[in-house]
This record gives C-alpha cells, sequence and structure tokens, in this order.
C-alpha cells in the first residue's frame, strides 16, 4: 500500500514537475548512498561510504559534480565502459534512458529503492533498485530491464552496478585459486588500465578467481583499520567484475553476469532481472568489512544462517566409494563415540544396472546398491538414531554419467551441442543435465522429495557439482536462444532450489561442488554451508580459510580434520594442529575412526566437547582477524567474539616452523577495552600449563600489548612435532 501510495506522489510529481530535483539517499546505519534522480534526466551518482550527517550530506551535494551516471547505458557516451549496452530491434545500439519515477518501500528489515528510467524515443526501460537494511550495512543492488518494444532488444552488456571509487591509494583484494586451493588472497595495487575478474565455469564459479571483492581507500588493507569498500556479487553462474582505472580520477567498477558468449535476446513484455549486488562499507578495516558480509549472510543471505551447525564425520577420505554397511555402522558408532552429532555418506552408495564401483558411472541412478548396503538407507538411519546421531548423504543431481541407466534413458537431457561429440568430464564419462529444460527441473526435484518422502529421517544433504560445461549446447534452447544456455541454467538451478527449499526448509544442505566450487552469495539462500575444498590440509587450510572468511562467514565454512599424511598434500600435520584450524570454521572430520590411536580418538573427543561449549562465538561471533598468513610472519591468528563481547575464542597458528624463528606478539581486537578477560586454553597438550592460564586481563592489555604465547610445546621428547598451535577462550568476569 504504502509503494502504491509513494509512486502514486512520484508519478505525481512526474506529472506536474517533470524538471523536479529528486535528492535520492539510500542508508544503512553506517553508510550513504547519495544519488541525484532528477525526472527528466540521467541518473547521476553523487557519493558512496560512510554515513554523512544531513548537514555534510547537504553540502556535499551542492559541490559535487556527480559526473557519472549511476547506471551508465552504452551509445551517447561511447568511450565510457558501460553498464548496459543493447541492440533495438532496428539497429540502434543506443540508449538515452531518463529518470521517470523514484518509489520507496520500507519494510521492518530493508528499505527498497526503486529508481524507473525510460528511454526517451524507445519503449525500453531499467529500473535500478536498492535494498538497504536497516541493522547491517549492506546495500544489495540490482537491475530490472523491460523491453517494451513490438520486437525483442538484444542485451550485449548488463551488468548488475556501477559503482565509481575515487582514485587515491586504492588497493584491491580479491580471491583466486583452483582445484584444492581455492581462497587465496589477492591484495595488489589498483594501477592504470582494465583489471578483470571472471568465471566461465558454466556450472561451479568459485574454484578460481571469486565473485566478491574488497577495495581498501587507505593504500593496502589493514584487517582492523582503514576504510574499505566490499562487493559481493550474489550469483552462482559466469561472472565479470571489471574495474576500469581510465584517465580519470576514479577507479570505475562494475559487476554483473559474464556476457561472454551469453548475448540475451529480450522478447517483446520480459523483463530480464540481474543477480544482486551486495555492497559495505567499513572504516574498521577488511576485518569490518568481513562482519558486516558475515552478519548480513547470518541474518538474511544464508539458509538457517542463525541455527548452529552438527559436528559430523564425513566418510569421503575415509573410505572414498568403498561403501559398505559394516564400515558406515563402524564410522557411525566412533563418531558418536567422540561426540559427534552427524554422520553423513559420501559417494559411492548407488546404482542398481551401473553400479558406482569407480567414478566413471551412475550418476542419476539414484537407487540404493543393495550390495553394499543390503538394508538400504532406511538401515542405516536407523542405526543412528540408535547411537543418538543424525544422518546425511552425498547427491550430485545435476549430472549424470554416459554409463547409467538415466543417460540411456534421456540422453537429450545432457549439455551437448547438436553435430558435436560429447565433451566428457570425470571418470571419462561425466555429464551435466541441462537445467535449462523444465523436464530436467521436474526429474531433480522430484528425486529429491522421493529420498526425502521415502527416508525422512535424512538430516543432511551433501549436494556436489562436479564438472563445467565443456559443450555449448542446449536440447531444450531454441536455435536462436543458445547463447542463453549459461543463464538458464542457473536459472534452472535457483528454480530447483527454490522448490526444495519451500518443501523442506529446516533441512541442512552443504553447496559441495568439487570442492569449493560454490562458495558464493547465488547459491547461499538454499544452502546452509559449503565445503571450502578438497584440500583439507590444515597449513593450506589456514591461507584458504583466511581468504574464504574475507566474505562468508565460520557457521557456513566446512572444516574437517582429517588423517595424516594429507590424501592431497601428503603433509605430515600435527592432529593438534589439524583440530585447531578445523575449530576455527564449521568443524567436522574426514577419516577413518579405525585407523586412529585410542589417544587420537581421546583427544578428538576433548576437542568436540570443548567446540560445543565455542561453537557459537565461532558460529555466530564476529571474526577479527590479526596476523595474517599472506604477511608471510610464520604465523596466523584471527578470533571471534560475541556480541556482548562478553566471550571470545583466540586461534593462534605457526605457518612456519624454524630452529630460533621469532614471530610477533599477536595483539587482540573486537574486546571491551574496559573488561577483565579471564583466560583458559583449549586442546590443552603440553605437560605444563600456559603461564597466563587462569590469569586475568583487561581487553586493553590484551588488545595493545597482547600475550606472549610459547612457540612450542611443552611435551615429553619424543611427542614433540613442529607446528603448533593455540585456541584460547577468554570470558569476562
Ligand atoms: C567431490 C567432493 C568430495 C567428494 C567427491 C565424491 O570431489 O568435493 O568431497 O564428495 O566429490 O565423489
Amino acid at each position: 500500500m504504502k509503494l502504491l501510495r509513494n509512486s502514486f506522489i512520484v508519478c505525481l510529481l512526474a506529472a506536474f514537475l517533470p524538471m523536479v530535483a529528486q535528492n535520492v539517499e539510500i542508508s544503512t546505519p553506517g553508510m550513504s548512498l547519495l544519488l541525484k534522480a532528477n525526472v527528466g534526466e540521467n541518473l547521476k551518482f553523487v557519493y558512496f561510504g560512510e554515513r554523512l550527517s544531513d548537514a555534510d550530506a547537504a553540502s556535499l551535494r551542492e559541490v559535487e559534480p556527480a559526473r557519472y551516471d549511476a547506471y551508465p547505458a552504452y551509445g551517447l557516451n561511447c568511450p565510457a565502459e558501460a553498464a548496459i549496452a543493447v541492440r533495438h530491434a532496428d539497429g540502434n545500439m543506443t540508449l538515452d534512458l531518463k529518470v521517470s519515477a523514484v518509489e520507496t518501500d520500507a519494510q521492518s528489515d530493508f528499505t527498497t529503492t526503486r529508481i524507473a528510467l525510460r528511454d526517451r524515443e524507445y519503449p525500453f526501460a531499467v529500473t535500478v533498485c536498492y535494498k538497504a537494511y536497516k541493522t547491517v550495512d549492506i546495500i544489495e543492488t540490482w537491475t530490472e530491464i523491460v523491453n517494451s518494444e513490438k520486437r525483442p532488444v538484444l542485451l550485449n552488456r548488463f551488468a548488475s552496478a556501477y559503482l565509481p571509487i575515487r582514485r587515491g591509494e586504492v588497493w584491491l583484494s580479491s580471491l583466486y585459486g583452483q582445484w584444492a586451493n581455492e581462497g587465496r588472497l589477492c591484495e595488489e595495487p589498483l594501477n592504470p588500465g582494465m583489471k578483470v575478474i571472471k568465471n566461465k565455469d558454466g556450472v561451479r564459479n568459485s574454484h578460481t578467481a571469486h565473485a566478491e571483492v574488497m577495495f581498501s581507500l587507505d593504500g593496502k588493507a589493514r584487517e582492523n583499520s582503514g576504510r574499505v569498500i566490499g562487493a559481493a556479487l550474489c550469483y552462482s553462474g559466469n561472472y565479470r567484475l571489471a574495474i576500469d582505472t581510465d584517465e580519470s580520477d576514479w577507479h570505475h567498477f562494475f559487476a554483473g553476469i559474464n556476457e561472454d558468449n551469453s548475448t540475451y535476446n529480450l522478447q517483446s513484455g520480459e523483463t530480464f532481472v540481474t543477480p544482486p549486488l551486495a555492497i559495505t562499507y567499513s572504516n574498521e578495516g577488511a576485518s569490518g568489512a568481513s562482519r558486516n558480509f558475515h552478519k548480513w549472510a547470518r541474518n538474511y543471505r544464508l539458509a538457517n544462517g542463525n541455527r548452529l551447525r552438527k559436528i559430523l564425520l564425513n566418510s569421503w577420505e575415509g573410505v572414498y566409494l568403498d561403501i559398505k554397511e559394516p564400515e558406515m555402522h563402524q564410522m557411525m558408532d566412533d563418531i558418536a563415540s567422540m561426540g559427534g552429532e552427524l554422520f553423513v555418506m559420501d559417494d559411492g552408495w548407488f546404482g542398481d544396472k551401473y553400479p558406482r564401483i569407480k567414478d566413471n558411472s551412475s550418476l542419476g541412478d539414484w537407487v540404493v546398491d543393495r550390495n553394499k548396503l543390503p538394508n538400504g538407507i532406511d538401515g542405516l538411519v536407523a542405526k543412528a538414531k540408535s547411537i543418538g546421531i543424525d544422518f546425511g548423504i552425498w547427491y550430485e543431481p545435476e549430472m549424470s554419467n554416459t554409463v547409467s541407466e538415466l543417460y540411456e534413458k534421456h540422453p537429450d537431457w545432457v549439455i551437448k551441442a547438436p553435430k558435436r561429440d560429447l565433451q566428457l568430464g570425470r571418470g571419462g564419462t561425466q555429464v551435466v543435465l541441462d537445467l535449462a529444460n523444465p523436464k530436467v527441473q521436474d526429474f531433480i526435484v522430484g528425486l529429491f522429495d522421493e529420498l526425502m518422502t521415502k527416508h525422512p529421517g535424512i538430516d543432511y544433504v551433501k549436494w556436489d557439482a562436479n564438472m563445467d560445461i565443456r559443450n555449448h549446447g542446449s536440447n531444450y534452447l531454441t536455435a536462436d536462444s543458445q547463447s542463453h544456455l549459461y543463464i538458464e541454467y542457473h536459472r534452472g538451478f535457483e528454480a530447483v532450489c527454490k522448490r526444495i527449499r519451500a518443501k523442506y526448509p529446516s533441512l541442512t544442505i552443504q553447496a559441495c561442488a568439487s570442492g569449493g566450487g560454490r562458495a558464493n552469495y547465488g547459491v547461499l539462500p538454499y544452502f546452509d554451508e559449503f565445503w571450502v575444498s578438497d584440500n583439507t590440509d590444515a597449513l593450506q587450510r589456514v591461507y584458504m580459510q583466511w581468504g574464504t572468511s574475507y566474505f562468508f562467514p565460520a557457521i557456513a565454512m566446512a572444516s574437517h580434520i582429517s588423517a595424516t599424511p594429507n590424501h592431497t598434500t601428503f603433509r605430515s600435520v600435527p592432529l593438534k594442529y589439524r583440530i585447531d584450524v578445523a575449530m576455527s570454521g564449521r568443524l567436522g572430520m574426514e577419516i577413518q575412526p579405525k585407523n586412529m590411536t585410542d589417544d587420537e580418538k581421546a583427544l578428538c573427543r576433548s576437542a568436540i566437547a570443548e567446540y560445543k561449549q565455542i561453537r557459537p562465538i565461532v558460529q555466530l561471533g564476529n571474526i577479527y582477524r590479526l596476523v595474517s598468513p599472506y604477511d608471510n610472519k610464520g604465523l596466523a591468528s584471527l578470533m571471534y567474539v560475541d556480541d556482548a563481547k562478553q566471550k571470545s575464542v583466540f586461534f593462534w597458528w605457526k605457518t612456519e616452523h624454524f630452529y630460533n624463528q621469532h614471530f610477533p606478539r599477536a595483539t587482540m581486537a573486537g574486546l571491551d577495552p574496559a573488561k577483565l578477560y579471564r583466560v583458559h586454553e583449549l586442546n590443552r597438550i603440553d605437560n605444563e600449563p600456559l603461564p597466563f592460564e587462569g590469569k586475568t586481563f583487561s581487553g586493553e592489555y590484551l588488545m595493545n600489548i597482547g600475550l606472549e604465547i610459547p612457540y612450542n610445546h611443552n611435551l615429553d621428547w619424543h611427542k614433540r612435532t613442529d607446528l603448533s598451535s593455540r585456541v584460547l577462550y577468554l570470558e569476562a568476569q
């Protein structure tokens, strides 16, 4: 109603005062975005950053020339980069977008501002939308592109958003990597030229680069001071982030779907909605921007974002595809005896005509292999319940193998270009199903529903996706919409997720995609967490989880204790260190417990008990990164603090080990300087307690001076190890 009333007023204004000046201010508790939206003129960007007082905002508006359009269109200023570029049906390549209306709609948690732009000559419109949260410093911005022309309009460029960032000493922080080395942090100054961060995998989008970035406005980002702008594109498919540092005083930042081989024919009457870009600002450094993303995620953008996650054992690195009922029972008994709460059976449980013995068959044939599991899933669920834990299962529903009953029945359901050979993935037989096809969507939803209806005891699903799109071709899409394949795949995927979530809102679902291929805010509204990487080596995880924490909260980062030597890096890492790293995220295990000694099991048992105490602080608390592993000081350290600044957990991990090496003293952050905190070491293995065990220190002392952490563990000679680590629990008295 309010929306209607506002839009009515705005329409009236537009009708009677066509040149009325409209100063649009979009704000959150700590941020302001100022725009000039004069009806009949271009929409102009004025300012984005620290929240301004009314007086400063008014003065700034007077002095700021507002040179840049808030959503620049191609055609009448050709040399500049554009957020949108089209070809009208008559061949005209230009757009001339003018503000026609401004609407605001205030809800309890956020206010949405919609600024309608209309072309002066063509019935073609773009609405630029901003959703500003009231309790967290995030604005989501996206566009709705409407073709009211009689014939299709070709969209060549269709960014979600554009943001000019004033030049100065701006540095970019972004993530890069590859399979088994995801989430690496890259920090670089923005120099003249075009910096492009992109993905073209088709299915997964975060193994290599990520669709999230931070801009530090004051030189190389510091963790706990300095001004930082953050941006996260909420999309699961191919994306493109581009920063054009041209001859002007500004960096021009564009973010959206990657248009490469994805030009879009917008039909008459059709609306194209771009995925949102979430932007944030903090004057508390990169950790401050991370806290904004994390809070927004937990409250608005992550499935069940405020519900504590269970401690689980996943079977993959323990038995790989060699699933057998007795082993599953044994693993369940072991995790239950260590205090775990959930067991997840990974790949290898399915296939009738083609049992999944190797990774070259059976995807799509989601029926239990009775040879491996004579009592089926129900038998496993019953076993889990009988020992007081929950049961979860692995599933890769978007895929098939050419060796499968599904492929035999529906060869036309796979992504493939006509007249071309299939390009095959994992096992030499894997193929991707065409999620553009509604029948494929129905099939996946039906399968999921059947699995959950038949086995209501399933508490957790690990949803995997282990292939990219290699063949550009859809049997379902028409010849003139083949370029929509990547976009339609992700629309189909999202439609499937929405239908599943509508029926199963509280099921826990993990987004896995060959490890960390789906750490993105496009999928997270439907998934509770993601698998950070197939690489579980604790030392390498320090680096990967550090980078990932820039944008994603610990509650979403699955982090497992695995065997030594590690199965990917073959590095031997002490069990305590493996535990201490896994405990800084969503703790789990990925190991065959029957190969562990009693002492190792006992250490895990006590760690799990201690994790239960600190779980709310890690999973729901605020992150403060302290010493970066990327600064090569031989050390990494971070901490989580609860909202009340009463309780905190401090993590300290060596990343190198040399004799007589010197480490910096890690000073803390985020505490209340006036409070007194008692220090207690968790996961202690040393013969003697730390000198400061049980002692109290003021927040001020801990943040200005810090504790001197012994570099090595005090153990009997034959038990000594190289990499050491500490976890400290601090509680205000
Ligand atoms: C992917 C996942 C792994 C595991 C395997 C199973 O690689 O990332 O965790 O589930 O598939 O095939």
